[in-house]
């Protein structure tokens, strides 16, 4: 079943960087609503039970002490046609490939530290908004 709600998180290069509020500028005009948001900091063992999903790949380690390195903002986000729309607000994985003018072009500086999370299927943004806020309805 398609839902309009997604979960996204500014990584913890984008919020050193300081760029919360430039990501949540681009993230509103783009026709975004904030139905939940906080500031928070993942443990690596958290880190690694949100990216699990990775544990086989050759980067996973490194996903894990990079998204525990420092604070994230998680957030679930409403929008007809959120998960996709989102997507493209944030660009390819690489910033070398992300199309100009998304997140990832202006702020993410390698494939790695790529400023922004975004879910990538219905299912999934049901489990990681689940993950961080519990109770929160994703539909
Ligand atoms: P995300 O889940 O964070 O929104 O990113 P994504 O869908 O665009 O990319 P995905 O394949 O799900 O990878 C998750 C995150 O792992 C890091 N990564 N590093 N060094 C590498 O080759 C590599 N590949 C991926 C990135 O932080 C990526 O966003
Ligand atoms: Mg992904």
């Amino acid at each position: 079943m398609a839902t309009n709600r997604t979960f996204t998180m500014i990584k913890p290069d984008a919020v050193k960087a300081g760029n919360i509020g430039n990501i949540l500028q681009m993230i509103n005009n783009a026709g975004f609503r904030i139905v939940a948001m906080k500031y928070t900091k993942l443990s690596k063992e958290a880190a690694g039970q949100f990216y699990a999903v990775h544990k086989e790949r050759p980067f996973y380690g490194e996903l894990c002490d990079f998204m525990s390195s420092g604070p994230i903002v998680a957030a679930i986000l409403e929008k007809d046609n959120a998960i996709a729309d989102f997507r493209t607000l944030i660009g390819a994985t690489n910033p070398a490939e992300a199309a100009p003018g998304t997140i990832r072009a202006k702020y993410a500086t390698s494939i790695g530290e790529n400023a922004v999370h975004g879910a990538d299927s219905d299912e999934n943004a049901a489990i990681e908004g689940n993950f961080h806020f519990a109770g929160v309805e994703m539909h």
